[in-house]
């Protein structure tokens, strides 16, 4: 449904781009020649690698992107992971294992991709655990049924693959490198939760209830996944500038409406929306108003299940401290032994 071919357009003509947000100029001529550079390599779409020089702005906005990403991706386990246990077949459950697994994945893969930009780990962990750092809002909600972890693949992973797909043409390269693989992965998650939704709708009237109930809580805010409206969103122009944005809040939750509406028909579930119907002139679906307040309340920590979720996450890292001294203390004796075989 969603795949590596997904067709990006090049926004670099964009009217939105004209609208750059101030950013620190170079301080001297040698900063300036730099930043002419870098300037070129953006404008070519080629890619920026670490060891290359870069304005402290688009470092600072990829550790900002970049970790957030990794926080949703490691906090995104919990939701579904409360159903591993709870997975009606023994198909079902190796599936989920395999998916909660991969979103682990994506998680090291996306700390790795920001500890190149010169932050360490342990600072973007102790971010997520104070609750400085965002993640994304979708998984501050509870996960009430079986049919919750087919709508999270459908809708969830939907809307995250997306957002996803551009992102492997992102400038920073290690970002669009892992992004190639993660967005694999994810296409893999997305059907896997339809498919266990096309047999729910085959099943009893229960069954079918509960996918209709799981889809009702979750459309609204899978659209609000996608960030706030262009208008307000503060990152977006320079980001689309510099290349690590490629298609913007609104245009990215545009496509996954007339992606979805006829998945949706087949599956034979109603999209809770009344306002949802196809606008001929505009060649795509009209739908109606998000719930931004809600929205912007459980980015700022107050939504159903924020606190739940912080505490899991802090739990689990301290009870993991001992696996991370034994690997330490491995290495430390490994060393030691190569040092006085090498003596
Ligand atoms: N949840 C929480 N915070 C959000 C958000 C969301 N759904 N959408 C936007 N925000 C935050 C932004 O991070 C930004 O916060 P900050 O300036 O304090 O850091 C603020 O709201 C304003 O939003 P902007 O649109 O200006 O911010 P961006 O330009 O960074 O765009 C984004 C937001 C589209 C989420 C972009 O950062 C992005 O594409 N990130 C990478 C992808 C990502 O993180 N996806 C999260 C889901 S991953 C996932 O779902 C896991 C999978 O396994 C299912």
């Amino acid at each position: 449904m969603y795949t590596q071919s997904f067709n990006v357009p090049d926004d670099a003509g964009d009217a939105k781009t004209a609208r750059l947000k101030a950013v620190p100029g170079p301080v001297d001529a040698a900063e300036a020649a730099l930043q002419a550079h870098f300037d070129t390599v953006i404008d070519a779409d080629h890619k920026v690698e670490p060891r290359d020089w870069m304005p402290e702005a688009y470092r600072k906005t990829l550790v900002r992107q970049i970790s957030q990403h990794a926080h949703s991706e490691i906090v995104g386990m919990l939701p579904e992971g409360n159903w591993i246990s709870r997975a009606p077949s023994l198909k079902r459950k190796a599936i989920l294992i395999a998916k909660v697994q991969d979103e682990g994945g994506h998680g090291l893969y996306l700390y790795s991709a920001a500890e190149t930009l010169g932050t360490s780990r342990d600072q973007m962990l102790d971010g997520l655990h104070s609750g400085k750092a965002k993640y994304s809002s979708i998984f501050n909600y509870p996960t009430l049924n079986w049919a919750d972890v087919g709508v999270i693949g459908w809708l969830v992973d939907g809307a995250a693959i997306m957002n996803q797909i551009p992102l492997c043409r992102c400038s920073y390269g290690p970002y669009a490198r892992a992004m190639i693989r993660v967005c694999k992965e994810e296409s893999f998650h997305q059907r896997q939760g339809y498919e266990a939704l096309l047999v729910m709708m085959q099943g009893t009237a229960e069954q079918k209830a509960m996918v209709q109930d799981a889809v009702n809580r979750y459309w609204w805010k899978c659209l609000a996944m996608f960030g706030p409206p262009d208008a307000d969103s503060p990152n977006s122009v320079q980001g689309m500038r510099w290349g690590i944005k490629r298609i913007s809040n609104d245009d990215l939750r545009q496509k996954f409406v007339d992606a979805t509406v006829p998945q949706a028909e087949v599956l034979g579930v109603t999209l809770p929306d009344p306002d949802l119907k196809w606008n001929e002139a505009r060649g795509h679906y009209d739908y109606g108003q998000i719930d931004w307040d809600e929205f912007w309340a459980t980015v700022n920590g107050n939504g159903p299940m924020n606190k739940e979720r912080l505490a899991t996450r802090v739990k689990a890292h301290e009870q993991g401290a001992w696996v991370r001294d034994a690997a330490l203390a491995h290495a430390r004796k490994q060393q030691q032994r190569q040092q006085k075989e090498a003596a």
